[in-house]
């Protein structure tokens, strides 16, 4: 059983309410940012889960957007004297994350989660899987960093391949402790010249990828590559999605996802992890391709 070696498939039930933490540590990574708060009260999160973020002070005040508090995949997460540490890692596009981004040590973050699913042990998403091949790309990176630490934990083997589009859209990679990460740039500047589903296309032409399990997080373009070139080769797949979000537990429906059978799923309760055999395309109207 998976969760007896560290990998949760069922992730603890988050408290209701909104929490407030304190900042411990805002500092640069490439063009983003990884700040750490310590969650005095919450259950550590599986990976794969999301946070929603907001700052006690300077948000949505008097017409200042944001309004709403932000979705953020958690990057780490480590038990501590006096709760857990919570990494994220964050990229400036908006008012939200541009705040975030400026947090300093001592100040106050509300947030809410852990939300949402996790990803699944790789013998229980195909089985059989010798080991698991991880595909970020850009801020996606993030929450694989937490997977790569779990599987790395459980002792379960990985590959790690990071993509970014230029040095300003790139970060995060120190959040991998390990050696094995290929990269990818698409102006050249870090690893290989190109993109990150090259060093995949690869891997699954080689022999050892036969069973293996994917799991990716990036933007919908490079999700929907990941998720056709594991259709092509029958190799089971994970991705972490991401959808405009509005409340981050149900209720508002800012996230529906259209869902290969017909229908649709709302990303935040029922993602934000999907098997990529479970949805018609990873192109998720309303996403920026960030
Ligand atoms: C599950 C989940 C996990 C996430 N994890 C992270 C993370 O770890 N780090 C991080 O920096 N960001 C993350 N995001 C994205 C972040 O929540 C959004 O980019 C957020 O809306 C930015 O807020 P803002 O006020 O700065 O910009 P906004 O004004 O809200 O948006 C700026 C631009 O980004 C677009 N946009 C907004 N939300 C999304 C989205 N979800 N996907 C694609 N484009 C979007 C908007 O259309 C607009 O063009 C995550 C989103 C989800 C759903
Ligand atoms: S964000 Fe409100 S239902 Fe998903």
């Amino acid at each position: 059983m998976e969760a007896a070696s560290g990998l949760r498939a069922d992730p603890e039930p988050a408290p209701l309410e909104r929490r407030t933490c304190e900042i411990t540590r805002n500092i640069p990574s490439g063009g983003y940012r990884i700040f750490s708060a310590l969650d005095p009260s919450g259950p550590e999160p599986a990976a794969g889960q999301f946070y929603m973020l907001a700052t006690a002070e300077r948000w949505g005040a008097e017409d200042a957007r944001p309004y709403l508090a932000r979705a953020f995949a958690v990057a780490d997460a480590e038990p501590e004297r006096g709760g857990v540490r919570l990494d994220f890692l964050v990229h400036e596009v908006g008012p939200g994350t541009e705040r975030l981004a400026k947090l300093e040590s001592g100040e106050e973050l509300l947030l809410t989660g852990p939300l949402g699913g996790s990803f699944s042990p790789p013998s229980q998403l195909s089985p059989g899987a010798p080991g698991a091949i991880l595909v970020g790309g850009g801020i996606g990176v993030a929450t694989l960093a937490l997977w790569r630490r779990r599987l790395a934990d459980a002792g379960i083997p990985n590959r790690v391949l990071l993509g970014y589009r230029d040095r300003e859209h790139s970060g995060g990679m120190e959040l991998f402790q390990c050696s094995e990460v290929r990269v990818a740039s698409e102006d050249g500047h870090s690893g290989h010249r190109g993109y990150v589903t090259d060093l995949l296309g690869v891997l699954l032409e080689g022999d050892d990828a036969a069973n293996a399990a994917v799991y990716a997080c990036g933007p919908p373009g490079m999700l929907e590559a990941v998720r056709a070139m594991c259709e092509g080769h029958g190799v089971a797949c994970e991705l972490a999605m991401e959808a405009p979000m509005g409340c981050g537990y149900g209720a508002c429906f800012a996230c529906a996802v259209p869902l290969a059978a017909g229908g649709y799923m709302r990303l935040c309760v029922d993602g934000p992890v999907v098997r990529g055999d479970e949805i018609e395309t990873a192109l998720v109207p309303g996403s920026n391709g960030q």
